[in-house]
């Protein structure tokens, strides 16, 4: 297995952080639950990999819950997904949330089956919650992973 360090986010990280988002979400904005972040600005956790970064976990704590507002993998199948998920529960812990929740849409079958396996449990389906989010970011697809259309929220949780 590649070995791979999983650290907090650095200021000298911000420039590849906001390559990565773009490539990644076409933009520094994301919008879940109708609110939009400027996910280049918020705490995280990166996988570092050879000197590079291969993976990136952005996080936002509000109300004593912890949101993980954006994942990515840039090397999948090797444990940094679940590496950068566990990594943000010190944070969590630390504010005293009790849960780390996140939002997926209903296209990314992949993702619903990966967050479950690690422990998090479906909350509630939003639906037709994309459309609310087109209004902040008209650039939002209709149409998702494999040619699904994309519509709603799903929202998971794992109680800490
Ligand atoms: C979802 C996502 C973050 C997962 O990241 P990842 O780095 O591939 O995650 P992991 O490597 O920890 O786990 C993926 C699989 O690889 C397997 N794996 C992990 N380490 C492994 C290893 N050393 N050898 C072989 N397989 C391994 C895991 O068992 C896992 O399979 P499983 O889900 O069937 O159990 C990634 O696919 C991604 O970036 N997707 C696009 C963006 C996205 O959808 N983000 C989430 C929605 S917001």
């Amino acid at each position: 297995m590649a070995e791979y360090e999983i650290r907090a986010l650095r200021a000298e990280d911000r420039e590849r952080v906001r390559a990565i988002l773009i490539e990644r979400w076409t933009a520094l904005q994301i919008v879940n639950h109708g609110q939009l972040y400027q996910a280049d600005e918020l705490p995280g956790f990166v996988a570092v990999q050879h000197g590079e970064i291969r993976g990136l976990l952005t996080y936002s704590i509000e109300a004593g819950q912890c949101e993980v507002v954006s994942l990515d993998s840039l090397a999948e199948g090797q444990g940094i997904g679940t590496a950068l998920l566990t990594a943000v529960e010190e944070p969590a812990r630390a504010a005293g949330c009790r849960r780390v929740w996140l939002i997926t849409t209903n296209d990314n079958l992949h993702a619903l089956g990966f967050y479950q396996k690690r422990g998090f449990v479906l909350v509630a389906v939003h639906r037709d919650a994309l459309a609310v989010s087109r209004r902040l970011k008209p650039s939002i697809s209709f149409i998702g992973i494999g040619g699904i259309p994309l519509r709603d929220e799903i929202e998971l949780e794992r109680t800490l």
